[in-house]
């Protein structure tokens, strides 16, 4: 339960390595999940040294050319757009009390941490197996915080799908669904003092006896 709690997003790490061993044992971690007639859908790629390097330039690179819109283009009901707009509210001061804080650069960068860890699945896998790809990943994290290190879930890289696809070489049938920042946090920066607020119990459980 605490760390469940205690887990948040960390956008700003130290450049200490992560040890080998932690790494193997976050993604033993997503293993561990459930998956619908334990299909296990998820493929996980570590990326890090000079082809994190590589992948961040081509990514900066590509978003100085050309800021692409969100490829989700349905509109958000207003309920979700409300707690969208809190959230950018509320983090709003301790991204200006972070130097050089942005979150766009700072997603296409992942924070600056040392692992990045691709999410993807089979094109050919259905996409309501997305959930069992979000259950891992959750693991994933819970393990990383238990381990004292941080992680992001970043979407934004996904935007610049191809130039990550072109980078790294991956394979044709690898459909990217998520790509996570690793590393130790950088608790000095303001913005990882920054805990988002979650909705009450009330506005998303109904019960039925
Ligand atoms: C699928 C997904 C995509 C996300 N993409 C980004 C991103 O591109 N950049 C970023 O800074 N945070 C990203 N986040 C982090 C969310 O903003 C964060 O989870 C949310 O504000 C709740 O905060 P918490 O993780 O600290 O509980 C993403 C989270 C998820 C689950």
């Amino acid at each position: 339960m605490q760390t469940i709690w205690e887990r948040k997003s960390i956008r700003g790490f130290l450049s200490k390595p992560v040890e080998d061993e932690l790494v193997k044992k976050v993604l033993e971690a997503a293993l561990q999940a459930p998956s619908a007639c334990n299909m296990q859908p998820w493929e996980f790629i570590v990326v890090r040294g000079k082809a994190k390097e590589e992948l961040v330039n081509a990514l900066i690179s590509a978003y100085r050319q050309e800021k692409r819109p969100s490829r989700t283009q349905s509109p958000v009901p207003e309920k979700y757009k409300k707690r969208m707009q809190e959230l950018f509210g509320a983090i709003k001061e301790y991204a200006e009390k972070t130097p050089g804080f942005d979150t766009w650069e700072g997603s296409l960068r992942f924070y600056n941490a040392p692992v990045v860890i691709l999410v993807g699945k089979d094109k050919n896998i259905d996409n309501l197996r997305l959930l069992d790809i979000g259950l891992s990943v959750e693991n994933l994290m819970l393990a990383a915080h238990a381990l004292g290190l941080g992680t992001c879930p970043i979407a934004l890289t996904l935007r610049y799908d191809d130039v990550i696809r072109q980078t790294l070489n991956l394979p044709s049938e690898l459909e990217l669904v998520l790509t996570v920042a690793l590393g130790y946090p950088d608790l000095t920066l303001p913005i990882n003092q920054f805990k988002a607020p979650k909705a009450r119990l009330d506005e998303c459980v109904k019960w039925i006896d």
